[in-house]
């Protein structure tokens, strides 16, 4: 029988582990849009064809396109809510009493995880405004091609030519392996898909997966810049 004077357990989300699992499978479905998001990026080795082409088709979902896409911002957006929720715990644990190094390993990895996640997020917003929605350049807007569809080519060429740009998807985009090397170790261990053996290759399976995102995405702007694609 359970007194009043007991305290009651907490639910799934207001306990730590139902937060790792937020943060864990929003990360997953994260991963999987970068994954999806770059394919279609790397089109522009293809050339112009193929990348209006598949842009011209992703508009072409109509209201599909809009469910994902308010999909995509309630996945992020619980994803940094909870890991939000997450670091105000931790603060509150680390002033309790903690083995120094323990601390300040925790702090390290919670500090490279916090600037990268606010880097990424920032670059998110910059990119949105400036393919998405063309407010830093309006005159994307009525470029188009001898079809008659949205130049995505010539934007993206125009973007990456520009030093600053291209150095700034740069960094951003090393931010993003960053936070995916830690990321994605640490969500093996929250899903409990890995143990104390197991884990040092987890650690290298998650190290792998940021350096091909990292030159994935790194490729475009280089190759831009450089005049590999023009
Ligand atoms: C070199 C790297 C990248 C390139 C060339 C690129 C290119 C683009 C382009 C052209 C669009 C507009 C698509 C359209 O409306 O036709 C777009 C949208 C978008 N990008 Fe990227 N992107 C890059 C990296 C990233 C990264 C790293 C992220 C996330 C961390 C990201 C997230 C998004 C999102 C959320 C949208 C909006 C999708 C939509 O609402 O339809 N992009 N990107």
């Amino acid at each position: 029988m359970t007194s009043s004077s007991q305290k009651k357990a907490p639910s799934f989300f207001a306990s730590s582990i139902g937060k790792k699992w937020v943060v864990a499978l929003t990360g997953v479905l994260l991963i999987g849009f970068i994954t999806l998001h770059l394919l279609g990026n790397l089109a522009i080795f293809l050339g112009p064809e193929a990348i209006n082409s598949y842009s011209e088709k992703l508009h072409h979902l109509g209201v599909l396109l809009w469910i994902v896409r308010l999909g995509l911002l309630v996945v992020a957006g619980l994803h940094v809510f909870f890991t939000m929720a997450l670091w105000r715990e931790n603060k509150k644990a680390s002033l309790e009493k903690y083995a120094v190094r323990q601390k300040l390993e925790t702090t390290l990895y919670a500090r490279s995880m916090r600037l990268s996640g606010l880097v990424v997020l920032g670059f998110v917003l910059f990119h949105l405004a400036q393919f998405t929605w063309e407010l830093t350049n309006p005159d994307y807007k009525n470029w188009m091609d001898a079809l008659g569809r949205h130049d995505v080519y010539r934007m993206l060429i125009s973007a990456f030519s520009n030093l600053w740009v291209a150095g700034f998807y740069l960094l951003s985009v090393g931010l993003l392996a960053l936070h995916l090397a830690h990321g994605v170790a640490s969500l093996f261990q929250t899903l409990g898909l890995t143990s104390e053996k197991l884990r040092p290759r987890f650690e290298r399976v998650s190290l792998i997966v940021a350096v091909l995102f990292f030159l994935g995405y790194a490729s475009i702007p280089l190759a831009v810049f450089f005049k590999v694609v023009s």
